[in-house]
């Protein structure tokens, strides 16, 4: 196994850090790692949104659900998925009248955008790791539709997808245990999900505690943030799609 492949298989979310600074030539890395990563149509539709205040860290751990640990990362990314900067580009090259459909970004492009912008998101953690620096997606950012829009004066046709935390640290937790590849990984096509399929997936999670299923809806998915989630996504994708 090389070493970039172990790298890939230690990750563990890093949510304490240290007051070590991270350089500006390894944000460098990072940032310039990100933006190689594939992208549809070498569109890159996205945009990196850098953040080192700690005002607005501290902003940030309020109101993506309440987490302290943001305001003490060294330095924040955000990943837009960005149809905008595209759109004017269309605009002011009169694409409008050219081709009289073109009514703006639409739901493909806004799906494009997330996937520009998790990729990129996903080669800056890869890279902070690599250089030693911990890292933490936060999916709050998807929440407070209105607050995180005029926080970063974010346009429309544009979204934040993900949020990742960094900051150098002193103690790495243990790798968190995954699924089994036989529940994730299929040969060809999908298969039949039985009943004992899904018993066996949920066997060792429901062995740690029976009312897993129960507690964990309860945590997530029945949880204010959740509810808020599904809002703020709903308007964002709202724009893409008028
Ligand atoms: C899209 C996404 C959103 C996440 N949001 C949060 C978050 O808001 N807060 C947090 O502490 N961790 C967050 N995480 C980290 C996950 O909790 C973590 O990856 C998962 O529990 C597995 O642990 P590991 O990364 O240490 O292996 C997020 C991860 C992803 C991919």
């Amino acid at each position: 196994m090389n070493e970039f492949i172990k790298l890939l298989k230690s990750h563990t979310s890093i949510r304490k850090f240290n007051d070590e600074k991270i350089t500006d030539e390894q944000i460098q890395h990072i940032l310039e790692a990100a933006m190689q990563g594939a992208t549809a149509g070498n569109m890159m539709a996205y945009s990196i949104i850098k953040i080192r205040v700690k005002q607005t860290l501290s902003k940030l751990a309020k109101s993506c659900d309440d987490q302290s640990f943001i305001a003490d990362a060294d330095v924040a990314l955000l990943f837009v998925a960005d149809s905008y900067k595209w759109h004017r580009f269309y605009e002011q090259r009169n694409i409008f009248e050219t081709f009289s459909d073109y009514k703006g970004p639409c739901i493909s492009d806004f799906m494009l955008g997330v996937e520009d912008a998790m990729i990129a998101a996903q080669n800056a953690v890869i890279t902070a790791e690599s250089l030693g620096i911990g890292t933490c997606y936060i999916g709050d950012i998807m929440e407070n539709y209105e607050y995180h829009k005029e926080l970063f004066n974010l346009p429309k046709y544009s979204m934040p997808v993900a949020l990742v935390v960094m900051g150098n640290y002193d103690t790495k937790p243990q790798t968190r245990e995954r699924f089994d590849k036989s529940y994730v990984v299929f040969d060809e096509s999908y298969p039949i999900i039985t009943e004992e399929f899904i018993d066996n997936m949920f066997s060792r999670k429901e062995s740690k505690d029976k009312d897993f299923a129960v507690k964990f809806y309860k945590r997530k998915m029945d949880a204010p943030f959740f509810k808020e989630m599904i809002r703020s996504i709903k308007l964002y994708i709202k724009e893409w799609n008028e």
